[in-house]
């Protein structure tokens, strides 16, 4: 099976080509390397002893869509590539909206033209938006709140629309949960561009030493001690969420969604601590204003993954802080 790989050599990209290289999968990669180096994919070949193909192009080219789908036979596609900083999402929505949907649309045209009518979609939790209750199934109502998440609702119609009107279409909506964690070689992992937004690369770095503390969003919050809580799920276990939805393409047409999360929510301290004890390093922090948008609490149900593909996370906490800080600690600057 010859599967082609959008936004391959980004964080979750690279990682799941580790799991399709390592089931005997063959994989072509393409990216525009905005957020990524391809020294990711020198390393995903070293862990894993395969070779993997590299195309750099923007999703958006048009002619080298075509041209790539002409000449190589794929079976079908796992679509990451997008932009998904949240908060770059509401300064720039016209950049967010042009590349995350402009990019899907013309890898649609493409494999609808080779016939090619598999696809994995990386949407994300972030589709619903401040959820009535938790944990959250996929059934609740979709309701994003920034231009970065509506992106990706868009882009799940748009892939629901191509179903409807042509039924050969097979279709798997990933909605992903807080990816953490790093390969446990240590050799490849998040490398984010700047200070990081997200909790857990930005405690990293505090354990470092390249921050000198951790700012914590809001104390005062109806959670257990007062700080958000998130559903934090090792990119290895998600990684292997997309080999179950490949074999799940390889059965009846359709659209399904699935949450890919492990059901289970921590909160900021809870992993603060967590973060000290495997690290042996101490992490300041203070306790700020909430971050505008922010919610309290977001857990998923994953139960419709664990029965319709079989899928279930290997992964806890303990492991995900450990591979984080395995990654940190080795590779200080990163990919550079
Ligand atoms: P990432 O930025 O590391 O990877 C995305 C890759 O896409 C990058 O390598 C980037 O260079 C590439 N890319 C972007 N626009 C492109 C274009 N027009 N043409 C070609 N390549 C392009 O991000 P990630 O964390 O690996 O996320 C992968 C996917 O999962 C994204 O679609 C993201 O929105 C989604 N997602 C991520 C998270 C998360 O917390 N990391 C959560 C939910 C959903
Ligand atoms: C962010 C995105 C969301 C995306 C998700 C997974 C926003 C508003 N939302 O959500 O769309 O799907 O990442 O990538 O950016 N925190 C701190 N201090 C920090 C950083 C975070 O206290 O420096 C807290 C947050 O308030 C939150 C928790 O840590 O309670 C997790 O934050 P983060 O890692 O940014 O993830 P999300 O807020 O879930």
């Amino acid at each position: 099976m010859h599967i082609l790989v959008t936004g391959g050599t980004g964080y979750i990209g690279s990682h799941t080509c580790v799991e399709l290289l390592a089931s005997g999968y063959r994989v072509t990669v393409i990216d525009n390397l905005s957020n990524s180096k391809q020294e990711a994919l020198h390393r995903v070949s070293e862990i894993t002893g395969c070779e993997l193909d590299f195309v750099r192009t923007d999703l958006r080219d048009r002619a080298v869509l075509e041209a790539l789908f002409r000449d190589r036979d794929f079976d079908a596609v796992v679509h990451f590539a997008g932009l998904k900083a949240v908060g770059e999402s509401t300064q720039i929505p016209l950049e967010y909206y042009e590349n995350n949907i402009g990019g899907t649309l013309t890898l649609c045209k493409a494999m609808t033209e080779a016939r090619v009518k598999k696809i994995v979609f990386s949407s994300s939790a972030t589709v619903y938006g401040d959820p009535a209750s938790v944990p959250i199934r996929e059934d609740f109502p979709i309701c994003p709140t920034n231009p970065y998440g509506r992106s990706k609702r868009f882009i799940e119609e748009i892939l629901q629309d191509l179903y409807r009107s042509d039924g050969a279409w097979n279709i798997v909506l990933l909605r992903y949960f807080n990816p953490v964690g790093a390969h446990r070689s240590g050799r490849i992992g998040e490398d984010p561009d700047g200070i990081p937004n997200n909790l857990l690369p930005f405690i990293a770095q505090v354990a470092i030493g390249k921050l000198p503390r951790l700012r914590v969003f809001g104390d005062d919050y109806a959670t257990p001690d007062g700080t958000g809580v998130r559903d934090y799920i090792h990119v290895t276990d998600l990684a292997r969420g997309h080999l179950k939805a490949l074999e799940k393409l390889a059965t009846d047409p359709g659209v399904v969604t699935y949450n890919l999360g492990t059901g289970r929510g921590y909160s900021v301290l809870e992993m603060v601590r967590a973060f000290e004890q495997t690290s042996g390093r101490s992490i300041p922090f203070e306790i700020v204003g909430r971050r505008l948008g922010d919610i309290a609490i977001c857990y998923a149900d994953p139960t419709l993954a664990r029965t319709e593909l079989d899928w279930t996370t290997d992964f806890g906490i303990e492991e995900m802080i450990r591979d984080t800080w395995r990654w940190q600690s080795r590779n200080p600057e990163g990919y550079e």
